[in-house]
């Protein structure tokens, strides 16, 4: 036992030697065979180092790999991913999620066609098990023991799962009372250590990169180029699905900006790699209450100024995201936008996609909210062809479906709300409240 997990190290360390890391402040590189957190000569942020010799073949993707890692919607991807040692992957069939076209929505968006990729349909129900299956699988590969993140709640439900599949322990921090209980019970339930801070998530993420500097404890935030890795393949499955068709604009949440760092990066590499011949523009959507990157895209990215952040949408209540740079690299790239919507917003698209049956987490619908403020603006033509990406599912946040359906902000009924209503156990109640359905 001992000298097959011996033998596993060795090999895994041999595969880690190819793979670096390089910051992009400094440029420094770095052999990526020890947790990558920040930059060890400047404390910049790191992104992981690919390079392709020769152009990849879309027939390339898929191919020749183990059932287990081409049955994930990550792994599949493995020519444009770290070259991380098989023996450390820690898969969940990740990804794999739908695209889905409803004309309702684009007609409440104000375009002819829009598709929703629905990232709630991953394991644990949000697109942060994408990262966490590389973050996770890295973490193994450099021998970690302890892993740990700061969160809104979805990377904590997460990490605590593939932790577990792992074998690892798991540590969370938390700002206390603020995330949303479907999310908490995840993280309770998978069995991560949980420690409420009170405070925000910023302080609490400010806390944790202390911890992990100072222990042998595995930052798995999105700051880890690794997880970012992994969330790439939301964009090459997207792209896939559409057969190569680029569409115009992807929009996408913005809290901590991880994902949209990620999709600038999957971008260059998919356009390094000669898989695409133009780029879409990426449209990061924040919260009104929690948009520092909002106000610095308006700024001609001139001033930054973190906030103290407040929206009903909890996962991205964040007031000084840790990716900015890396997403201000994204957008200028990819020459894309940044917007802002407010809860009323937010929660009228979540309430449109809810009912259109697909359903998601408040934050997701910032990116439907966000394509419709960008259409009524004049930034983007009905025409257009757009895909949103909803981060998270319905069930993620069941306090907001049933706070917004049972009254509105003044504590009014809501017009056009689904209010269940209460009856004795008797037929002639029963007939009595289906009356104007049984009658027509
Ligand atoms: N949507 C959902 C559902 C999220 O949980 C998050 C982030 C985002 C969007 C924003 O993504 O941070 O990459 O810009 N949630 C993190 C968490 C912060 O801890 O679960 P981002």
């Amino acid at each position: 036992m001992s000298l097959v997990q011996d033998e596993t190290r060795v090999r895994a360390e041999e595969a880690l030697r190819s793979v670096r890391v390089r910051c992009m402040a400094c440029g420094a590189a770095a052999r990526a065979d020890r947790p990558a957190g920040q930059c060890a000569v400047c404390g910049g942020l790191l992104d992981v180092v690919l390079t392709f010799d020769r152009p990849l073949a879309r027939d390339e993707i898929g191919a020749g790999l183990p059932p287990a890692l081409r049955a994930s919607g990550v792994w599949r991807y493995r020519p444009l991913l770290p070259a991380l040692p098989s023996a450390a992957i820690v898969t969940r069939a990740e990804g794999n999620t739908p695209i889905y076209w409803d004309d309702r929505l684009a007609r409440f968006a104000g375009l002819e066609r829009l598709g929703l990729k629905h990232e709630g349909h991953n394991p644990t129900a949000s697109f942060k098990d994408r990262g966490m299956t590389v973050g996770i699988s890295h973490a193994r590969a450099v021998g970690a023991q302890i892993v740990a993140c700061a969160s809104t709640g979805n990377t904590s439900a997460s990490l605590a799962s593939y932790a577990a599949a792992a074998g690892l322990a798991a540590l969370v921090l938390i700002p206390e009372g603020k995330i949303s209980g479907g999310k908490l019970s995840q993280t309770i339930a998978y069995g991560a250590r949980i420690v409420q801070v009170q405070g925000d998530f910023d302080q609490a993420l400010t806390l944790l990169r202390q911890l992990t500097e100072a222990y042998p404890i595995y930052l798995v935030n999105s700051v880890n180029p690794f997880r970012l890795e992994g969330q790439k393949t939301i964009v090459f499955e997207l792209l896939e699905q559409l057969d190569w068709d680029v569409p115009d604009l992807i929009a996408l949440p913005g809290g901590n900006l991880g994902n949209t760092a990620a999709f600038g990066k999957a971008l260059d590499d998919l356009w390094n790699a000669g898989l695409i011949d133009r780029l879409p523009r990426l449209a990061t959507i924040q919260a009104a209450g929690a948009a520092p990157f909002a106000a610095y895209f308006a700024s001609g990215f001139d001033r930054y100024e973190p906030v103290v952040a407040e929206t009903i949408a909890t996962a991205i209540k964040i007031g000084n995201p840790a990716s900015t740079p890396r997403a201000r690299r994204a957008i200028e790239r990819t020459d894309g936008l940044v917007t802002t919507v407010t809860d009323d917003e937010i929660m009228e698209a979540k309430a449109a996609i809810d009912r259109a049956g697909i359903g998601c987490e408040p934050a997701s619908a910032a990116s439907l909210a966000g394509v419709r403020r960008l259409v009524r603006e004049g930034a983007l033509a009905p025409e257009a062809k757009v895909v949103g990406v909803l981060t998270g599912h319905v069930l993620k946040d069941a306090d907001a479906v049933v706070d917004y359906h049972l009254h509105d902000r003044d504590g009014r009924p809501r017009p056009g709300a689904n209010r269940p209503v209460s009856i004795p156990a008797e037929m002639a109640a029963l007939e009595r409240t289906l009356a104007d359905a049984l009658h027509g």
